[in-house]
């Protein structure tokens, strides 16, 4: 019989063979189905890096897409700008809707441009300016929402990295909103997803009163026992099986990470010679030290070559505890005081590479940062060998 295929996604955005874990989340955001008032209207997912945030989002619309929702994806980043992607999407939606329904298309908004004053529109002229553009915005939404709303269904709109997003342009969706969805009432829902680093540079900034409404699922590692099973199932369905001390090892060492999880259960498929006969433990022990470097590789290098030589120090000082360390320790092996160290703990908190265990103590939020630090430290000349510290 032919070898399966490999069934794991290690990659980013691509959602995982088996979604686990994840339902409070999943459950809230579908009470917006049967509630105009839910208070999941305006959900924020909110993780570390690889967390699976974005997998959470598609989920999303994946569900509202089988309730016979229209969906408007964007992200933070857009080149054009925020609101103009959506606001280009949402046209096209309504556009498409009114040809579908044999509607009359009502007045057609053929281009969007905030910055520039070019404004298109049959209706609006240029002179107008960015105020009509985001008025017309205004009304084209609310007009999807109504068409949508006599159907008994609704408009999702997702934002992926919304960390990466202008604060005036989230301060500008926030308003309009509050306006076309949430006063009236319509269906138009917002979900978004950032990294945890927005809480300390838009929570308390202009865009922090729409952020500050929105529903909050802080998505974390998943339990060991839905990594047990994000690595089991995926197996089984492609025909194939696992070993009870190989699937507890392999869980293990994941900490219920979702991106190790995909990597540790590709790496053990491909590990195996014969994965329909069993993924045993040795093939497990062989994927392992690969797969924790990859983690390392992917989702701690991006940070760790935005931190200072401050930093990167404090996460070295942090190495000679083989469990957490005291602030206190760290502050002595490099002769600081408290309140720098505080600053670089702060930092490397938000960075999601440290976390706080008790009082003035931390310590690495995954075995996976310890064995980059410890890898990177080396390579860079920073220490000797992994042992002195
Ligand atoms: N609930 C889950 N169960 C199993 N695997 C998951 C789960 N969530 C995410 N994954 C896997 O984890 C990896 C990362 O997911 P995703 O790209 O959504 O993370 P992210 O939080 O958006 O990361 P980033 O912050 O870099 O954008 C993917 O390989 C995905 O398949
Ligand atoms: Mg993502």
């Amino acid at each position: 019989m032919a070898r399966p295929l490999n069934p794991f996604s290690p990659s980013f955005g691509v959602s995982p063979p088996l979604l686990a874990g994840r339902r409070a989340a999943l459950s809230g955001f579908e009470t917006v189905f049967g509630n105009v008032r839910s208070p999941n209207y305006a959900t924020l997912v909110w993780g570390l890096r690889g967390t699976g945030k974005t997998v959470l989002l598609n989920a999303f619309e994946d569900r509202a897409a089988a309730q016979g929702w229209l969906t408007v994806s964007s992200a933070g980043a857009m080149p054009s700008g925020l609101i103009e992607d959506i606001a280009r999407k949402t046209t096209r939606l309504l556009h498409n809707f009114e040809t579908e329904h044999g509607r009359r298309p009502g007045r057609v908004v053929s281009g969007f441009s905030f910055g520039a004053l070019s404004v298109q529109t049959e209706a609006a002229s240029e002179a107008d300016g960015p105020g009509a553009a985001l008025r017309d915005f205004e009304s084209v939404l609310a007009g999807l929402g109504d068409l949508l709303a006599e159907r008994g269904t609704g408009l999702l709109i997702t934002i992926d990295e919304l960390h990466a997003a202008e604060v005036s342009e989230i301060r500008q969706f926030g308003g309009i909103f509050q306006l076309v969805s949430r006063r009236p009432e319509r269906p138009i829902a917002f979900a978004g997803a950032a990294l945890p680093e927005l809480e300390d540079r838009l929570m308390t900034g202009a865009a922090a009163t729409f952020l500050q409404r929105c529903n909050r699922h802080e998505i974390g590692n998943l339990a060991i026992s839905d990594a047990e099973v994000a690595l089991r199932s995926p197996i089984e369905t492609a025909g194939a099986q696992i070993g009870d001390e190989a699937l507890q090892l392999a869980a293990e060492v994941s900490g219920g990470q979702p991106y190790l999880i995909q990597l540790i259960g590709a790496d053990m498929w491909d590990e195996c010679a014969d994965p329909v006969a069993g993924i045993a433990a040795d093939d497990v022990e062989r994927a392992l030290a690969g797969s924790v470097r990859k983690f390392g590789d992917h989702v701690y290098a991006p940070l760790w070559r935005r931190l200072s030589d401050l930093d990167k120090r404090f996460l070295i000082a942090m190495l000679e505890d083989p469990g957490s360390a005291s602030i206190a320790d760290i502050g002595r092996r490099w002769r600081h005081d408290n309140r720098s160290l505080s600053r670089y703990r702060q930092r490397l908190l938000s960075a999601g590479l440290v976390t706080s265990v008790g009082r003035g103590r931390i310590a690495f939020v995954h075995a996976a940062v310890r064995s980059y630090v410890a890898r990177q430290a080396i390579a860079e000349g920073w220490i000797e060998t992994e042992e002195s510290g």
